[in-house]
């Protein structure tokens, strides 16, 4: 189950689970069913756009299949005599009156476990689907049901993982340092980029506009050792160091990781000739409260036409560095003014500098309230 940037994370899973036995399959804009030996609870923790992992059980044509006897077969390997059972069930893409039916025969679960002297507590919340919050702090792993109807039928499969929201809050919040004002890049929508430059963590990994090295802290949690940043800031060279040293402090890795103070115009000439594989970066996108303030479309398009030059620039200056095939994944702001769009994308601009655009549908990632959307672009260099 995908969470909200459902697009981006259906780019990661797909680059994630990338090796031919792990086929998948879109089930709808939130759910993906995928054939995968990998552990759940191991798979969890590499994908940002995914919040919960659950083991297909089987599909029924209708819910009175489900009767107390069902699924307590279901959940029967699960059951521990010594300790209370807690169990739970999330209906997805289905009614409310569906949900109330299901929650009678969960009442009814709930009566045959005790004639079987198993102790039970159902867990409800207010809608019909619990959340991955619910589900971790009411030790549900293993005892939720996850309901889903598609195509007429129901799906039907146990959860085996949810999304550790402590460990993003504690890397997010806990680190020496972060910067609000820029409108920080959130540490999952970092990790799911680095997800979409590939598999290989022998590559060399660079982001040459590092602010407080965000992307670089979750390349190296994946498990990429080399770990190149740049930025024209001292500040934000120190502060990427220090949160680099507190990963290495805090996290059971070892990192390789060398940050450079460069401005993107001489990267050239601090870094080799074919040695970054792969670049993750979020650019510099413009004075935030100069945007903020702008409501003409003459305005942003002034600002818009600076920022198009440096990302030429950038570009230009990456073809000096990259290995043949390297992956590029970067961010370019859309600004809205007053409801239009104004993107700084211009595809024809950055294909004539020898790159290839790898997406099949484009990336938009925003969240409500923001004037700043970030549209997530993959490029591959061309020999
Ligand atoms: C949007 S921030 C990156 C934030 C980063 N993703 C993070 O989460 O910490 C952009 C960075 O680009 C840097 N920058 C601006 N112009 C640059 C240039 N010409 N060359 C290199 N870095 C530049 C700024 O100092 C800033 O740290």
């Amino acid at each position: 189950m995908l969470g909200q940037s459902s697009q981006l994370a259906q780019e990661e899973l797909k680059a994630v689970l990338s090796s031919k036995k792990d086929q998948i399959e879109l089930l709808s804009p939130d759910f993906v069913l995928a054939n995968t030996d990998q552990i759940s609870s191991d798979l969890i923790n590499n994908l940002g756009g995914t919040i919960k992992i659950a083991k297909y059980i089987q599909s029924i044509d209708n819910l009175d299949t489900l009767d107390a006897n069902f699924w307590y077969n279901i959940l029967e390997k699960n059951l521990k005599s010594d300790n209370k059972n807690h169990f739970g069930f999330s209906l997805y893409n289905d009614s409310n009156k569906n949900y109330q039916t299901l929650t009678k025969k969960a009442l009814g679960l709930k009566k045959l476990l005790k004639e079987k002297k198993f102790k039970s507590r159902l867990v409800t919340s207010q809608e019909s689907i619990l959340s991955s919050v619910i589900v971790s702090k009411n030790k549900l792993i293993g005892n939720e049901l996850l309901i889903i109807k598609h195509e007429n039928k129901y799906i039907l499969a146990l959860t085996e993982a949810v999304q550790d929201f402590v460990a993003y809050g504690f890397r997010d919040m806990k680190r020496p340092h972060r910067d609000d004002k820029s409108g920080m890049l959130p540490p999952k929508v970092a990790q799911m980029m680095v997800n979409l430059a590939g598999n290989n963590k022998d590559k060399n990994i660079l982001d040459p506009f590092c602010g407080s090295g965000t992307v670089l802290q979750e390349a190296a949690l994946i498990g990429y050792e080399n770990i190149y940043g740049s930025d024209i800031s001292p500040k934000a060279v120190k502060e990427t160091k220090e949160n680099l040293k507190w990963l290495n402090e805090n996290f059971d890795i070892k990192i390789k990781s060398k940050i450079l103070e460069s401005d993107i115009q001489n990267i050239n000439k601090n870094i080799n000739k074919n040695f970054i594989d792969l670049i993750v970066t979020e650019p510099f996108m413009g004075d935030a409260r100069l945007i903020a303030r702008q409501n003409k479309i003459s305005d942003i398009n002034k600002i818009k036409d600076e920022l198009q030059e440096l990302y030429r620039l950038a570009f230009a200056k990456f073809k000096k560095i990259l290995s043949p095939d390297a992956i590029i994944v970067f961010i370019f702001p859309i600004f809205d003014v007053s409801g239009q769009d104004i993107y700084t994308l211009d595809k024809k601009i950055i294909s004539q500098l020898g790159f290839e655009y790898k997406l099949e549908q484009d990336i938009i990632y925003n969240r409500p309230g923001q004037k700043v959307k970030r549209q997530i672009t993959v490029w591959q260099n061309k020999k």
